[in-house]
């Protein structure tokens, strides 16, 4: 949120996704917008964060960048649109979708859990990197119980499928068929992969935390902005 900018308040409030800009225009000369407590008719001017922008009373908070958490409910993909499936995105206001906004990598259809969402395409792409080894931690609820030898295994590094490998990935039991599983890499189905190396199968798989950002306060399906201090973790992350 202490992003610098100089936009044209159009530019704001349909950033924001509030409304368009023609809409944005007919607002102001309606008098629905007020800058710095005076009611302004043009909608061209720039203004920066010190200015204090408001559309019908209410302050607009404006962002350069959007940072949300979603717990991702089962069911649903991480694509901008899909002809089957419901994606993320629907989990969101409608007026959030030409915000540029995407998943910073993605999850199967049927895990749940950690997902952020975001139109930093900067941040978006180095927490992607594999060089930047973010850490990432699943539970996941299996088949058969894993033995000390997998989890051995799994913690050296494995030979996955098509001649691809797998960094070492910490496993902890929580039970006998439940288990937190830490990697630092993001290849395709890897939990799953990981699992089945270890003639195993992953029968349930949830995201409870991304570098350092969990969704426990969050219903399944629930999404809400990311906090300063939030984003200030993912930036760490990868700076280090
Ligand atoms: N690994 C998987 O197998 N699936 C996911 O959704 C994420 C990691």
């Amino acid at each position: 949120m202490s992003e610098v900018y100089n936009e044209r308040i159009d530019k704001i409030v349909s950033a924001m996704g509030l409304m368009s800009r023609k809409d944005c225009a007919r607002a102001a000369r309606n008098g629905r917008i007020t800058l710095n407590g005076s009611v302004i008719k043009a909608v061209d001017k720039k203004i920066t964060q010190n200015d204090v922008l408001c559309l019908d009373g209410e302050e607009i908070v404006y962002a350069k960048h959007m940072y949300i958490l979603i717990n991702k409910p089962q069911g649903y993909v991480c694509a901008a649109e899909d002809g089957r499936y419901p994606t993320v995105f629907e989990l969101l206001p409608k007026n959030y979708l030409n915000l540029g906004l995407f998943t910073v990598g993605r999850l199967d259809m049927n895990t749940t859990g950690v997902l952020i969402i975001t139109n930093d395409g900067e941040l978006s792409h180095k927490l992607l990197l594999p060089k930047n080894k973010v850490v990432k931690t699943y539970r996941a609820v299996t088949k058969f119980p894993v033995s000390k030898e997998d989890i051995a295994k799994a913690a050296r590094g494995m030979q996955l499928d098509e001649g691809d490998t797998s960094l070492p990935a910490e496993i902890t039991a929580v039970d006998e068929h439940t288990y937190d599983i830490k990697v630092c890499e993001g290849k395709f189905h890897l939990i799953k992969r990981i699992f089945l190396v270890l003639h195993n199968q992953v029968r349930e798989l949830e995201r409870t935390d991304f570098a350092g950002i969990g969704c426990t306060d969050l219903e399944i399906g629930e999404w809400r902005f990311l906090e300063e201090c939030e984003i200030n973790v993912l930036k760490g992350a990868v700076t280090r």
